[in-house]
């Protein structure tokens, strides 16, 4: 391509432009080009390699919104990856050139009361990739703080490297809840993340996991990677106590942390009956914002409700346990895209059935 020529893909100058999906209205993505900000001191330009199909990019795509934040103007999405360095800003010396890296999405202040105490995931100034405004990683190239690029050990893929953002969430809750060789734990929903928080648990040594969910594909997939018992339940609220009973039987009556990685009124409900007196009940899942729950019987029994956002410092502990095969996340990734506008569409629609689509990755 000579200069000048524009064409698709290509600068001005000739070089390929780096390209990235861009969520622009409902349902519709396209990829066009993004440009990058000038490379800071401290900041790495970074190459995608793998980058994951997340709940909430689905949310975003399909109704422009995820909880309380809303897509105003065209953002790129994604932010469940890891690449190599292209880059390195003149102050970094930490990471060089082709070094593989999981990035870590968000970027705090570092100078509020939550980020000077370690709770820097709470910080109210957080830059997350693909949360409103902030545009995400689903491109050719992204430019990233060095201190949120994680070098990945040997024998890690970059496709492990980004599983974990997911796994993340699954370490951090088991941090909040204590998890730990003498919890059993129960956890209600299989989807990625009741599945990566079933093998943080394990990871963490918890002697029993049980994991329940209302669809077969999604529990025979949870047995195979390791659950020690899996429950079907049904949908239908009345069936609380019949549900909590089959949890009794399959537990002994002994489940301590419950974390709750679906987030319904009936799953909730579920969790706070389920779990024994003194126990934990962990909220991940963020199904519905209000809820009815029987919380006074459980705070009776002084069952601690525990909540969770995202996750903090939970990278390096990730990168042990992938590198040390404490957890294996590989089979986990049950479908993989290139990165063209076809591919980008129906990796989504992949990911929006669920079903046996856990994770939906992209290899660029
Ligand atoms: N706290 C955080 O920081 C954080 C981070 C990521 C995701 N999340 C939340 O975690 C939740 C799970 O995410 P995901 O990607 O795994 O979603 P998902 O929808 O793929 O999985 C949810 C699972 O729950 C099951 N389920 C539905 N109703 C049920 C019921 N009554 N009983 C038992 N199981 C039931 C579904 O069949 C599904 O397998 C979402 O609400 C998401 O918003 C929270
Ligand atoms: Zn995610
Ligand atoms: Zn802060």
């Amino acid at each position: 391509m000579g200069k000048g020529a524009m064409s698709h893909g290509v600068s001005e100058e000739g070089e390929p432009e780096n390209m990235a999906a861009w969520l622009l209205g409902v349902n519709t993505l396209k990829i066009q080009p993004f440009k990058l900000p000038p490379l800071g001191p401290h900041e790495v330009r970074v190459r995608m390699k793998a980058v994951g199909i997340c709940g909430s990019d689905v949310h975003y795509l399909k109704n422009m919104r995820c909880a309380d934040f809303i897509v105003k103007e065209p953002m790129v999405i994604g932010h469940e990856c890891a690449g190599i360095i292209d880059e390195v800003g003149s102050k970094v010396n930490t990471l060089v050139v082709g070094d593989r890296v999981a990035l870590e999405p968000g970027i705090s202040c570092w100078h509020c009361n939550y980020c000077k105490a370690g709770s820097y995931n709470l910080c109210p100034d957080m830059k997350f990739f693909a949360t409103p405004p902030v545009h995400g990683s689903l491109a050719n190239q992204v430019v990233h703080p060095a201190d949120l690029c994680f070098k990945l050990p040997e024998n890690v893929s970059l496709e492990e490297g980004a599983m974990c953002e997911p796994l993340s969430v699954g370490i951090h809750a088991c941090r909040r809840a204590n998890a730990g060789p003498e919890t059993n734990v129960l956890v209600m929903g299989a989807g990625p993340i009741g599945l990566v928080t079933m093998l943080a648990a394990r990871a963490f040594g918890a002697p029993k996991v049980v994991i329940v969910d209302v669809d077969d594909q999604r529990l025979s997939f949870a047995k195979a990677i390791g659950a020690h018992q899996i429950i079907k339940v049904s949908t239908d609220m009345q069936d609380v106590e019949e549900d909590v009973g089959r949890i009794e039987r399959a537990m002994e009556g002994a489940v301590d942390i419950t974390f709750d990685c679906a987030g319904f009124g009936k799953t909730m409900s579920t969790a706070l009956k389920a779990t024994r007196a003194g126990g934990k009940v962990c909220l991940v899942g963020m199904g519905h914002n209000e809820m009815t729950v029987p919380l006074t019987p459980a705070a009776a029994r002084e069952v601690d409700v525990v909540g969770v956002f995202r996750y903090r410092n939970t990278w390096p502990l990730c990168l042990e346990f992938l590198s040390s095969g404490k957890i294996d996340v590989k089979p986990l990734i049950t479908h993989r895209f290139g990165f063209s506008e076809k591919e980008v569409e129906d990796a989504f629609e992949t990911s929006a059935r669920g079903g046996n689509a856990i994770k939906v990755m992209f290899n660029l």
